[in-house]
């Protein structure tokens, strides 16, 4: 017999089956049984086979991927086999990008022609304009976000054939170079401020920042800090494995929609509350706490099931999340220019009372990404409703990464879940005037 395999015996027929076990890089993290192995479990040729039932994917890998690993017990997050720390501190969100892409970090060369690619990228169509101004002045700017990345779509219709590797690219820089466009332009539109076009000059994120804050100046120079925390945070949110939104970029463009469609959709998981939408939702707990004498009664509404600890808690991490403790350190840094925000202390005191109350230390619940970084993007003068958009800009980079895997991989086909049928199971139509309220 096999060793790396595994035997089951179906107790309603008597019959054994030997399943094989498979593995990734790891032999103690990713052993796994094929779910299509399952459905020769049978109790008669008519039977479909068995399935497993597991709603909310909490222990089904959906896909073989080499491009993020995540050991949540241990609290480690690498890149293409980097730590996340050695990242943060050395790298920048360009050459992460390309790493997340391409598998390897670029030579010079490599990187100088990437940076070009997406920077030459990053004008929008002037029709986009009109597509803002659909929109009301106090407008959440995810929705716009999202809105428009859908928009873009219709900009491009050739992007919808995905299989050209040569289209791909172009859809990857254009995606790149537009999303901090649209995203400074829904800033800009909630402020009504004229929007500002990029400057090929500045750096990535020097140019986000010149197109989020660029008034009459004619030429915009970012705070060198400010710009450094703010690459730093773009690292920090690059990609994280199969989570809620890359899944949903998977699974929409898993049917060859173009990844403009399949982007919006994603940006729209990560708009959730549970998601990358907690970044907003942790100031407004803060704001609604309001003091240091507040914290321990949140703390026991929290327990008592009355309220969450947003920014607190996740899927994969039952440890502190390594990006959290990243964003610790860096908003000291921004503080020294900004000035500190107030909130912090607030949320260190929540940290602090959380980490050693036994309801969150039994369930494993530490901080998480979403915890500190609103506090730093509060800081630089980001108002709550445009923070889930700051995380998208950066996810930007892993969706794609994520997508072109997918597209590369010939076990995927298109996403399609069973399901349990658990509806009545037959019955017959009854017209109108014949049916009573049930
Ligand atoms: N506050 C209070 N209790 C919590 C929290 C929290 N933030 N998170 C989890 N719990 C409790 C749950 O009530 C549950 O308790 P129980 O077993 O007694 O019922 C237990 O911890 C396990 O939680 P689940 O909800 O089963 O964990 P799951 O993996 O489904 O959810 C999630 C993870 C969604 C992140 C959750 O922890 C949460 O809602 N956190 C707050 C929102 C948040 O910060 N989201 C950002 C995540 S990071 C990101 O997406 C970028």
């Amino acid at each position: 017999m096999a060793s790396d395999s595994l035997t089951i015996v179906d107790n309603r027929t008597g019959k054994q089956y030997e399943l094989p076990i498979h593995y990734g890089t790891f032999p103690l993290y990713g052993a796994s049984i094929r779910g299509a192995d399952l459905k020769k479990i049978k109790i008669s040729d008519d039977d479909f086979g068995l399935m497993s039932y597991d709603p909310a994917f909490l222990n089904s890998a959906s896909c073989q991927s080499g491009i993020t690993f995540i050991d949540g017990e241990r609290g480690i997050l690498r890149y293409r086999g980097y730590p996340i720390e050695q990242l943060a501190e050395q790298s920048n969100y360009m050459e992460v990008a390309y790493l997340l892409m391409n598998g390897e970090l670029p030579t010079k060369t490599q990187y100088d022609d990437w940076v070009h690619g997406i920077t030459h990228h990053s004008i929008v169509h002037e029709n986009m304009k009109e597509v803002f101004h659909g929109f009301h002045y106090d407008a959440h700017p995810m929705p716009m976000l999202i809105s428009t990345l859908a928009a873009l779509s219709a900009f491009y219709p050739a992007s919808r054939n995905v299989m050209d590797p040569d289209v791909r690219k172009l859809q990857i820089y254009r995606l790149l170079g537009k999303v901090t466009t649209l995203a400074a332009m829904a800033y800009r539109h909630t402020k009504g401020l004229p929007y500002v076009m990029p400057d090929n000059d500045l750096s990535y994120v020097g140019n986000f920042m010149n197109m989020l804050w660029r008034m009459a100046e004619c030429r915009y120079t970012p705070n060198p800090t400010l710009e450094k925390a703010l690459d730093v945070l773009f690292i920090l949110h690059a990609d994280h494995e199969q989570n809620c939104s890359t899944n949903t970029m998977r699974i929409v463009a898993s049917a060859e929609s173009d990844p403009y469609c399949a982007a919006a959709a994603a940006a729209a998981a990560l708009y959730g509350p549970l998601h990358g939408g907690a970044n907003e939702a942790v100031l407004k707990m803060l704001r609604q706490i309001g003091s240091m004498d507040k914290v321990p009664q949140f703390i026991k509404d929290v327990k008592d099931r009355k309220a969450m600890l947003m920014g607190f808690g996740h899927r994969v991490y039952k440890n502190y999340d390594p990006r959290a403790k990243v964003i610790k350190r860096l908003a000291e840094e921004v503080f020294e220019v900004t000035g500190k925000n107030p909130l912090i202390e607030l949320a260190v005191e929540l940290e602090r009372i959380a980490l050693q109350d036994d309801y969150f230390v039994s369930r494993k619940l530490f901080p998480n990404v979403d915890f500190y970084s609103g506090i730093i993007y509060e800081a630089m003068g980001m108002p709550s409703e445009y923070f889930t958009v700051v995380f998208a800009v950066p996810r930007m980079c892993g969706w794609l990464a994520q997508w072109q895997e997918m597209i590369l991989d010939a076990e995927q086909k298109i996403a399609r879940p069973r399901q349990v049928y658990t509806g009545v199971a037959i019955r017959d139509y009854e017209p109108i005037e014949k049916r009573r309220a049930r």
